[in-house]
């Protein structure tokens, strides 16, 4: 059992009953020190509070504990409001005094560093307390929820009310404050597409005042209100940097039930298929192995409440798993990695492959077992999943798969989406890529393949600016920094060929550094978000360093040093930036020329 550590407070000064409101201080601080004593005194299995606090100061990091450059991200202090009104006066008290701050969750599952204030005494409000559902209004099929509310928690409460979030992302450990910063999204071309902030109808956001109003504002913000059209486009997706979303009223819909079957077909004919699929069905999306040149369609569409089914998707690679098991695939990948087994990687990759394909991913007909497609079942038992969040408190025999206390998953994730029009080139491009290196992506197909979602355009100025596939690869990262990954360069060209010949778009919540190097110029509006920000935050309080520097306010966001192209934190321009001293070298690209990628030229992988 660990010691008690007293919870975060100030460096050098007590969170004592000081200052404007001396009740709702008194509970916030009750607050901190019973969530200290949880994290404190169980070894749990659910991934760790993200945040950590000493007499000296805290650390945060994100549920993978690594950010794009490894850096160590530390603040001052951390608060925990539990309403509105202790959220008003904590961002009002760091106000007044001009503390920098950042928003965090419960999970911080973003992989860049928005997460992190600037310097070492900043101050963290957190939203693990503000949970709450505010308000059900099943006539006008709307739903009012408090911040750090979990996709999880909004898809089950919205469910006991006969409700639905049409569209969300897979995984549920995501808080609604957190979806709506990083844009994130489920798959579909239908309706307003399947960006979770398309569907926001009412907001409540945090920001920074002055001497007259306590030094903290709430901002209302309502699509029916037309003075607030601007304010609402600029925090849908705000990077955090606007302020604390307090509130948010999601239009939903009524509960519907969908009947899914996944089919596999060779991926000969991707290029042409892939813009069209997404208008034959309302849920579709793809898994694709390209070296294995085999496709998974997910055909998923919304039927009627009075089919039969009671399916549930508990998909595999998010549920709790042993300990034992992570720690020997991943030995496996690290030796597969320092011996250059590529046959290895296709081997591996082939099994994990069938297997989840005859385990249907995670799917079962009825909660049970799987007994063939369609799984026909209610929306909201299907449409996110992520059961490793409530592991059992086991002393990590068993975790989420990248739980960074234990010996398991560590990757990197390249995510961007490619406006429609393009998407066929593209994909024509990786598979020329793969006639060249037959076994490059086999590595991609350990973390199951190349996943494609559809995204709408949208009127979020950070939003997507087409109708588009969101690409997500998935990959091993060398716990060293310095250690190149096997087929490096085939992996970076990709990454390289989107970004620079096909204007993709970054996720905002995903990605290594190079992928926001003069993103923020693809999106129309970057001014107009840039003077809501102005506004609402003329002093820069919740921004960063990284934050400036992804929407274009100062130069950096890539780093160049011996060895930084191995972690995308640049690109490579001179051998140094690769591993000559292993053999990967600064070459051009095999089918995208301009692309500068590490090669591993002195021996042929095998
Ligand atoms: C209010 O802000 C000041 C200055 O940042 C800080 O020292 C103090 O601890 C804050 N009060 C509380 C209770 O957080």
């Amino acid at each position: 059992m660990k010691t008690q550590t007293p919870p975060c407070r100030s460096k050098g000064s007590e969170m004592g009953m000081r200052g404007g409101s001396g009740t709702v201080w008194a509970s916030l601080h009750i607050v901190v020190m019973v969530a200290a004593t949880m994290i404190m005194s169980v070894s749990a299995t659910p991934p760790a509070d993200p945040i950590r606090c000493t007499s000296s100061g805290c650390t945060i990091t994100n549920s993978y504990g690594a950010f794009p450059d490894r850096s160590t991200c530390k603040a001052g202090a951390v608060a925990y409001p539990t309403s509105e009104e202790e959220l008003v006066w904590v961002v009002g008290n760091a106000t007044k005094s001009k503390r920098k701050m950042k928003v965090a969750t419960r999970f911080s599952h973003s992989i860049p560093k928005l997460v992190c204030p600037d310097g070492e005494e900043g101050l963290l409000v957190s939203t693990k307390y503000m949970t709450r559902i505010v308000r059900v209004d099943q006539e006008g099929m709307r739903m009012s929820v408090e911040g750090g509310v979990t996709l999880r928690q909004l898809i089950e409460e919205a469910a006991k009310v006969g409700m639905a979030l049409p569209y969300a992302p897979y995984w549920w450990g995501l808080t609604i404050g957190g979806m709506l910063g990083t844009g994130a999204h489920g798959s579909s071309l239908w309706g307003k597409g399947s960006a979770l902030h398309d569907y926001v109808e009412a907001m409540r956001i945090v920001i920074p005042g002055g001497p007259g109003d306590g030094y903290a504002r709430i901002r209302t913000l309502d699509v029916n209100t037309k003075s607030t059209h601007a304010e609402m486009n600029a925090v849908k997706v705000s990077l955090g940097v606007l302020g604390v979303i307090a509130q948010v009223t999601l239009k939903l819909q009524p509960l519907f039930k969908r009947s899914l079957t996944y089919s596999i077909k060779g991926d000969s004919n991707l290029g042409e298929q892939a813009a069209n699929f997404g208008n034959l069905h309302e849920f579709a999306d793809i898994i694709w192995y390209p070296s294995q040149q085999k496709v998974v369609y997910r055909i998923d569409n919304r039927i009627t409440l009075d089919a039969s089914g009671n399916g549930l998707y508990n998909f595999i690679p998010f549920r709790a798993t042993s300990s034992l098991t992570l720690a020997l695939v991943r030995s496996t990948e690290e030796l597969q990695e320092s011996i250059n087994d590529a046959d290895g990687k296709c081997n591996g990759a082939k099994l994990i492959s069938s297997t989840l394909e005859t385990d249907a991913y995670g799917l079962t007909n009825n909660g049970i077992i799987f007994s063939g497609y369609p799984v026909i079942g209610y929306h909201n038992r299907l449409q996110s999943s992520g059961t490793c969040l409530d592991s059992p408190h086991d002393g990590l025999i068993t975790a989420c798969p990248w739980d960074p206390r234990v010996k398991g998953e560590f990757f990197h994730q390249t995510t961007f989406s490619i406006g429609l029009s393009m998407v066929r080139s593209f994909i024509e491009d990786i598979q020329q890529l793969v006639t060249l290196e037959p076994k490059a992506l086999c590595g991609v197909e350990l973390y199951n393949g190349i996943l494609m979602r559809y995204v709408k355009a949208s009127s979020a100025y950070l939003g997507k600016q087409e109708d588009a596939i969101d690409f997500d690869i998935t990959y091993y990262r060398s716990k060293d920094p310095l250690s190149p990954r096997l087929y490096q360069d085939v992996l970076e060209e990709i990454e390289q060929m989107a970004l620079f010949k096909y204007g993709a778009l970054p996720h905002w919540g995903k990605n290594r550094n190079l992928a926001f190097d003069g993103a923020i110029k693809r999106y129309k509006k970057a001014q107009e978000f840039l003077k809501v920000k102005e506004t609402y935050d003329p002093l820069g309080l919740f921004s960063s360093e990284w934050t400036d520097q992804v929407l274009g306010l100062k130069e950096g966001v890539s780093i160049v040093k011996d060895g930084c192209a191995l972690e995308g934190l640049c690109i490579c321009s001179q051998d140094a930036h690769c591993a000559p001293n292993k053999g990967y070298h600064c070459k051009p690209g095999k089918v995208y020329k301009e692309a500068r990628v590490c090669t591993r030229t002195s021996v042929k992988a095998q």
